[in-house]
Formats: structure tokens, C-alpha cells, sequence
């Protein structure tokens, strides 16, 4: 067992500043774990969301020493013993008290998306796809929605552009229906016109945070921008794409 401090944000929609606590550690716990001490032994009102401790649900998402990160899933041996370890809510939403930030505006983008709309099933009644189709968009649907992404992600984080863009979140929901080898719906110009593709410039820095290893960039975001040029800027590509795709499906 160790002492160890911690620096916890305490506050409200009104405004908060730094709380500095003193606590005994034990091997093997987590950061959620010493919040959780802090909260039965000398802050009973702190407010921390959590639900599975097993880095599953996405709920426990906050900014530890600088950095998005689930605090189910961050072992306290990563730090060296006298380390003061700051603990804030997430930058990119509204805070409501103390750790809970307002993730609500996530949901809204969530609902703007099209839905899925599956092609005619085959003449014998069954819908038939490739292995590796499929296995293309089954990453997209290993996102925990914890929204780490969207924190650090700098066109929502810094310039504030929720007006703009969908964040890289709802980039990889619209790449998992886009690239789905049963969807039908044509979003393109959607993600162009209302979804903001355009803002993304790539840094990959939602790539780094994301804890189901999701290569949001690489294999969701630069694709679906790559559809944007060719609708815009190389009109005939993309009817010889949509042709080929129709007489192969
Ligand atoms: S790659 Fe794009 S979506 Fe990801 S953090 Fe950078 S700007 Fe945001
Ligand atoms: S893509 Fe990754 S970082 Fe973003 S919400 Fe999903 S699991 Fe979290
Ligand atoms: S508590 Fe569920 S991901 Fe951390």
C-alpha cells in the first residue's frame, strides 16, 4: 500500500477549480478504483459516471494528466510513485457536475445519420456477402462510444465546430452503413454538406485515444473522403464504380 494525490476537478455548470486528495493505494488498482476510495472516504458527493469497470461500457471517460482515457482501464503502476495525478472531466462537452460531462449532443449527430437500407434479398429469399465485406465494417462496430475521439478530436475540442462537424465518432458510424455491402443509401453528399468530411484534416489524433484500437482515420474517415472526391471532382469514376457495384451485387 502507497500514498498517493491526486488532483480531482470539483465544480458545476457555474464554474470549479482543482481539489487535492491524499490517498492510500493498493497494487492492482485502477484510476476509477482511487476515485471511488476518494469518494467513500472524503468527498461523498463527488460525481463520477461508470457502469461495467471492464472498459466495455464507454461511460468512465475522463482526462487523466492531459489525456482522453477510459479510468476503468488506467492502471495506477503506470505513474511513478510521486506523481500527483490530475483528474478533469472531458474538455469537449458540457460539464454538469464534478467528472459528468453532457454527452447528449453526440446522440443528436446519431440521430441525423440515414439509416441502414438493405437491397432486395436474392431470388431464393437470402442476402448473400463477402467474408472480407464484412469483415471491413465489423471494426466500425467495436466503438464502446465513450467518445473519447470526440474530445480530443481539435475541429470539436478547439474551434468548437459541433455546427460544422460530426466528429470522427459518427465519421466511423457513416463509414460502418457506407461500406456496408447490403446498404442501398447514397450519404455522400450528406458527409460532404452536413457532416463536415472537410474539417477532418487527418492528424490522427482520435485514432491514438480510441481504446477498441479503431483506425477511425485510416479505415473509416480517409475513405469516406476519398467518396467525396470522386462524387465532386471525378463524376465519371464514381458512376463506373456505381454501375460495377450494381452488376456485382
Ligand atoms: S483525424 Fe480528423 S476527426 Fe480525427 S482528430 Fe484529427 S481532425 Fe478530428
Ligand atoms: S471510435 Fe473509439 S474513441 Fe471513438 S467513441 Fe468509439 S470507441 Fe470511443
Ligand atoms: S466503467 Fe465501463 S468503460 Fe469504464
Amino acid at each position: 500500500m502507497s500514498k498517493r494525490k491526486f488532483r480531482i476537478w470539483r465544480g458545476n455548470t457555474e464554474g470549479g477549480n482543482f481539489v487535492e486528495y491524499t490517498t492510500d493505494v493498493e497494487p492492482g488498482m485502477v484510476v476509477l478504483d482511487v476515485i471511488h476510495r476518494i469518494q467513500a472516504r472524503q468527498a461523498t458527493d463527488l460525481a463520477v459516471r461508470w457502469n461495467c469497470k471492464a472498459g466495455k461500457c464507454g461511460s468512465c471517460s475522463m482526462e487523466i494528466n492531459g489525456r482522453p482515457r477510459l479510468s476503468c482501464m488506467t492502471r495506477m503502476n503506470e505513474f511513478v510513485p510521486d506523481m500527483t495525478i490530475t483528474v478533469q472531466p472531458l474538455k469537449t462537452f458540457p460539464v454538469i457536475k464534478d467528472l459528468v460531462v453532457d454527452v447528449a449532443w453526440n446522440y443528436e449527430q446519431n440521430k441525423r445519420i440515414p439509416p441502414f437500407k438493405p437491397r432486395a434479398k436474392d431470388a431464393d429469399g437470402q442476402y448473400r456477402m463477402m467474408q472480407r465485406d464484412v469483415e471491413r465494417v465489423q471494426e466500425f462496430r467495436k466503438c464502446i462510444e465513450c467518445y473519447l475521439c470526440q474530445d480530443v478530436c481539435h475541429v470539436l475540442r478547439d474551434q468548437n465546430r459541433k455546427d460544422r462537424f460530426v466528429g470522427p465518432r459518427f465519421m466511423i458510424r457513416l463509414a460502418s452503413l457506407e461500406m456496408h455491402p447490403l446498404d442501398t443509401a447514397d450519404r455522400t453528399t450528406k458527409i460532404k454538406e452536413e457532416f463536415g468530411s472537410s474539417l477532418c484534416n487527418i492528424t490522427r489524433c482520435c485514432t491514438e485515444v480510441c481504446p477498441e484500437h479503431i483506425q477511425i482515420t485510416d479505415n473509416g474517415i480517409i475513405p469516406l473522403k476519398e467518396r467525396v472526391v470522386d462524387r465532386y471532382y471525378d463524376p465519371i469514376l464514381w458512376l463506373v464504380r456505381k454501375i460495377f457495384r450494381r452488376a456485382s451485387a
